[in-house]
């Protein structure tokens, strides 16, 4: 990479609307349900943009809603070219962008290369045309060991808790072959070794550019690729559950190169269009794994997740920051921060762990903290927490229903939990039911909180505590002490004061237990500390507070705990 084309694209970059952009991840079955059916739809979330344009959201990014037998909710597709019939269809696909457009919103989808569904046609003509098929080479079709072939091809686990191998039923009645799956059994592993797999995703990424989506979220890409031979791992990596032979593979960059060439030449094509690809990539707490992924060949953006594995602790935060940012600026790449997803315990939850500032406690995203909790203190500290990334260098997502301070739904009875997690593990890892609980926005429970239009229709997919009207979208607007209003605030005001700074970021001498950082204009503060802080008047003289996370919050100088608050001056 020549030192001119690196500056030129820093500089290019930094200019397009998802360079600093506010993204809102929908999770599309429980966001809004339009037909009453108990299942969030298209139609529902087209009604809804009013609202996502209200909040200052920048544009929206669904969940996998194509065709699925949802076992793990889209993330098994079965046609990567059609909507899931109970979402909608690709009419109400193409009203939602038109809408989106005129609202001045963007759409990215969810696009899941590493594996496909069990009923995706490939694998249905993988099974019927047995072993050693060329159907079957575009899966990890492999012989089982041992007498009869009875024990796995080796000894990979799955992600969702056990092996990674099921054994198929050969077409003519016989125990057969047995093919990979780095999730659950439904969904299976696809071969990028094989030249359709790679045109397959080419035509689809095309496909729904031609309909108007402006990106794509990309789903587990250090999934993609695995070592030739699939040999076993060592027991250590096992334990330590980091399988180098099946995760981070040098194979998949081939694929995310391949990708970043179709989007260039689309854009080429169609001037005007200004695309991105945002990448799903664990890498926890290594931002030079991160930066593998995301750069100038690869994807534009890649989520920091190492926020949402942080205790609640200035120097975790700190360093987490500072190292993404550090890491992926020579590259010209901003980061992308969000604190909460589909596959993560709520923030407000998280936070109001009663052993949320130890590091032991944060150790993965999937097996969270069993410790009391206290919601206020966790809603006060994810307030401050959505101010604090919400002023830092890049973009962010939010994840539905934060803004409404949802906690997660911790008690959902095993009877109504569908998260292959928590059943592939016995129910030992509760899973992420909890925080896919649908949405409230009104505060009568009759129609389940206005997530289905009327009452008397069949009750929504999980189950709404009782109390969820209080969180009511409707029941918060207006409040200025709400959740919502929070949120609202916050992000014009980060429109306003930040829009013209997306990079740049200046730590500052703070009080024990606080972050202080200067960006563009504003000096941006965060209590972590039980007690008040007082900042230095050196650096607070002059400003006073445009956005805090503590209501009725006034005085510069003064930084309340667990708050963070925007200086700016004047
Ligand atoms: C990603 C998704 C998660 C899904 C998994 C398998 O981690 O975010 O929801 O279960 O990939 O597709
Ligand atoms: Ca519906």
């Amino acid at each position: 990479m020549t030192a001119t084309r690196f500056a030129a694209g820093t500089a290019g970059a930094h200019r397009r609307w998802w360079a600093s952009a506010a993204m809102y991840q929908i999770y599309v079955r429980s966001f809004a349900d339009a037909n009453g059916d108990g299942i969030g739809d298209l139609a529902g979330i087209r009604s809804r943009l009013p609202y996502l344009r209200e909040l200052g959201a920048d544009g929206v990014w669904l969940t996998p809603c194509f065709p699925s037998p949802q076992h793990d909710h889209g993330y098994d597709v079965a046609d990567y070219f059609d909507i899931e019939p109970a979402y909608g269809t690709l009419e109400d696909f193409d009203a939602l962008i038109a809408e989106a457009r005129r609202l001045a919103l963007r759409v990215m989808l969810d696009v899941v290369p590493n594996h496909c569904s069990r009923d995706h046609a490939w694998f249905r003509a993988a099974l019927a045309a047995g072993p050693g098929s060329p159907e079957r080479a575009r899966f990890y079709f492999r012989d089982g060991r041992g007498p009869g072939g009875t024990a796995p091809p080796n000894n990979w686990v799955s992600a969702f808790r056990g092996p990674a191998w099921t054994r198929v039923t050969e077409p003519d009645g016989t125990a057969g072959q047995w093919y990979l799956h780095t999730f659950a059994p439904e969904q299976p592993d696809l071969s990028w070794d094989h030249p359709e797999v790679a045109d397959h995703f080419d035509r689809m990424l095309t496909f729904w550019f031609d309909r108007g989506v402006d990106g794509f979220r990309a789903d587990a890409v250090t999934a993609l690729g695995k070592a030739p031979g699939l040999p076993d791992a060592s027991e250590e990596d096992l334990l330590a559950n980091r399988n180098l032979l099946c995760q981070w593979r040098p194979e998949g960059h081939v694929a995310w190169r391949r990708w970043r060439r179709l989007v260039d030449a689309y854009e080429r094509d169609h001037p005007g269009r200004d695309l991105v690809l945002v990448a799903e990539a664990y890498t926890p707490l290594q931002p030079d794994l991160l930066r593998q992924y995301a750069n100038h060949d690869e994807f534009h953006q890649a989520f920091s997740f190492d926020l949402t594995l942080a205790p609640w602790r200035a120097a975790a935060w700190r360093r987490a920051i500072s190292e993404t940012v550090e890491t992926l600026e020579p590259d010209g790449v901003l980061p992308t921060w969000t604190l909460n997803n589909h596959d993560t315990q709520r923030s407000v939850t998280r936070y109001g762990r009663l052993d949320a500032e130890r590091y032991e406690s944060w150790h993965s995203n999937l097996v969270p903290s069993d410790a009391p909790i206290d919601l206020a203190l966790g809603t006060r500290r994810a307030r401050a927490a959505f101010l604090t990334i919400a002023g830092l260098p890049g973009n962010l997502y939010l994840y539905q229903g934060e803004e409404l301070g949802l906690p997660e739904v911790v008690d959902l009875p095993a009877a109504v939990r569908q998260d292959p997690v928590f059943h592939r593990s016995e129910g030992r890892v509760p899973g992420r039911d909890g925080c896919r609980v649908p949405m409230p926005w009104r505060s009568s429970p009759a129609d389940s909180f206005g997530f289905s239009p009327s009452p008397g229709g069949p009750p929504p997919w999980l189950p709404q505590p009782a109390d969820w009207g209080r969180y009511a979208a409707l029941a918060q607007a207006g409040d200025p002490t709400s959740m919502l209003e929070l949120y609202r605030h916050g992000l014009a005001t980060r429109r306003h004061w930040l829009h013209e700074h997306p990079s740049g970021l200046g730590w500052q001498p703070g009080p024990p237990d606080t972050l202080v950082f200067t960006r563009g204009p504003l000096l941006v503060a965060m209590n972590f500390g039980p007690v008040d802080a007082r900042l230095d008047p050196a650096l607070t003289a002059g400003r006073r507070i445009v956005v805090t996370s503590r209501y009725g919050h006034t005085d510069p100088a003064v930084l309340p705990a667990d708050t963070t608050a925007w200086l700016a001056p004047g």
